[in-house]
This record gives structure tokens, sequence and C-alpha cells, in this order.
């Protein structure tokens, strides 16, 4: 890497103006009836390519434990780890709003200790908004005295993986919908700026996206809502595993990525890569002062993109 150039800047490939998105433009979106995109993204280069394509909300998404860290749920995931990821990301967006998802363990304590640790994800890691699980109200309220814009997340929330016995639709019964529609209107209330809505039916998502004010981003919630985030591995075929049924593949980034790498061994073995022309030379005088022969030259046809 340290002699590849790795350059700043750019403009977005879209075309897309380079206006900042924000969480009120978020709430003008929806006035305005204009979808929200949204993808979740871990690091600079996936994040600048997210960016530059025009989503609205990037979420560094404490899915980053599965999807990139390699862990069975997301529950391992630390704050520390998680500021590490938001601050690569914050690196590389220019336009969308970048949104960190507070991990499990750092807002279930205290309301004081919630605040806190999401100051962090502003302070230290340039987060514009946070996103928590769950109907927690007072931290909600809290948070946005504190000035800090709130994303909640209702339905099917994976910090809640073990309470609900594993990841299942949620709100499928009269009951259940009428507590989510009371969270997510108690939510808006306490001043949460958006709504994630996570694998619940899509009539609830038309109900609840139709009675709040703020926008509602739907995963797995059918296309009601008035944005959708996927993640993003999830989307380019990066997660080793069946899509669950709400996920649509947009490209096959895993057969990419195996394809280039077993070309790239395979000239590394036949001695093709690198080629003389990738290689650094001498200036001719100091040449004579080497009897050094390089290799016999193998012609091999370089296979470039
Ligand atoms: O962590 C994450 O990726 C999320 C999305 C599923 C919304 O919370």
């Amino acid at each position: 890497m340290s002699l590849t150039s790795f350059p700043g800047g750019g403009a977005p490939s879209t075309g897309t103006p380079l206006t900042k998105v924000t969480m009120p433009a978020l709430a003008e979106m929806k006035r305005q009836g204009r979808v929200i995109s949204a993808l979740t993204a871990y690091d600079y280069a996936t994040s600048r390519l997210v960016d530059e394509a025009g989503i609205d909300l990037i979420l560094v998404g404490d899915s980053l434990a599965m999807v990139v860290l390699g862990h069975e749920n997301t529950l391992a995931v630390t704050v520390d780890e998680m500021l590490h990821h938001t601050r690569a990301v914050r690196r590389a967006v220019k336009r969308a709003l970048v949104v960190a998802d507070m991990p499990f363990g750092s807002y279930h304590g205290t309301v004081a200790e919630g605040v806190a640790n999401a100051v962090r994800f502003i302070k230290e890691a340039g987060a514009e908004a946070v996103k928590i699980e769950g109907p927690r109200v007072e931290l909600v309220r809290a948070l946005t005295t504190a000035e800090i814009p709130v994303v909640g997340h209702l339905g099917l929330t994976p910090q809640s993986v073990h309470k609900m016995g594993g990841y299942r639709v949620q709100a499928r019964t009269e009951e259940t919908v009428k507590q989510l529609r009371a969270d997510a209107q108690a939510l808006a209330e306490a001043g949460a700026g958006a709504l994630v809505l996570e694998g619940v039916p899509r009539e609830v998502a038309v109900a609840i996206t139709a009675e709040l004010a703020i926008p509602t981003i739907g995963i797995g919630a059918g296309p009601d809502c008035d944005g959708q985030i996927l993640v993003f591995h999830d989307m380019v075929n990066l997660t080793f595993a069946p899509p669950a049924k709400f996920v649509r593949r947009y490209a096959d980034a895993a057969a990419l990525v195996r394809e280039a790498v077993e070309h790239y061994r395979e000239d590394v073995e036949r001695h093709a890569f690198p080629s003389d022309e990738e290689s650094y030379h001498l200036p001719k005088p100091a040449q004579g002062a080497l009897d050094a022969k390089p290799r016999a030259a193998k012609v091999h046809a370089l296979r470039k993109i």
C-alpha cells in the first residue's frame, strides 16, 4: 500500500448534488413523498462507494459483528469497535447522513450511561445520529435533550435475539401490533428523528408509516415505508449464508472476488505477475554494477481486467 495512491475527494459518480443529508432533511423527504435510500457500511472504501452512489443514509450497523467480524450474532461487538468503524466511515462520507448503531450493553443500563456512550459516537467518531433498539422512550428523550439525533428501531430487534428466541417476524397478533404502534408513537413523541422497522408484516408497516410524522425505514417490512435499508453484505452476496426472504441480491461480490483472487494466485504461481512493466528499474548506468539476471523472460499473457 505504501506506494499506492489513495486520494481523498472525488464527486459522486451519479452526479447527485452534494447537498448534505441531515436528520431534518429526512423528515422533509417524507413530507415531499421522496423515498429514503439507506444501506449499512463499515469501512472507508465501501462507504465511499455507497456515498458516491447517492445513498441518503449510511448506518454503521452493529451487524458488522456478524458480517465483518464473523460473530454468530450482534451481541459481542463493543463500543470501541463500533467507534473504530464509525471513524472510517466518517472519513469517507461527504453527503449521506452517518448513523452509528449503539451496541448491545452500551445503553441497557442507566439513561446517563446511554447518553455518555452516545456522546462518544458524536464526539469521537463524527456520527451525526445514533440508533438504538427497542422502546427506550426515556433514553430517546434524554438523547434529544442532549442534542443527539436518534433513530429508533422496533419490530425484530437483533440485540433481543435471546429474548425473542431467534430471529422471528414480530407483531403478528392484534395485541403485539397494538403494542408496536404505541411504541412507535412514543419514540416519535420522545424526539426520535426516524424509525427503523425490521421484520414486521407489510400491513403493520403501512399503518405505522401513516401514523408517524417521522420517516420509517424498513428492512423486511415491505415496500410502503418511507425508506428502505439493507445490510451491504447481504445485498452483494458476502454473507456466506442463504439470504432472508426480504433480501434482494444486486451483485455477486463473492464470485467476483473469488475469481480475481484465483487469477492472482495462478499468475503468481506461474511467474506471470508481476511483469517487467510492473517492476521498478535501476537507471541504465547503475545496472552495469549488478550482474543480477532477471528470471529468464517467461512470456505469459497478462490477464488484465
Ligand atoms: O445493524 C444493522 O445492520 C441494522 C439494520 C438491520 C437496520 O440494524
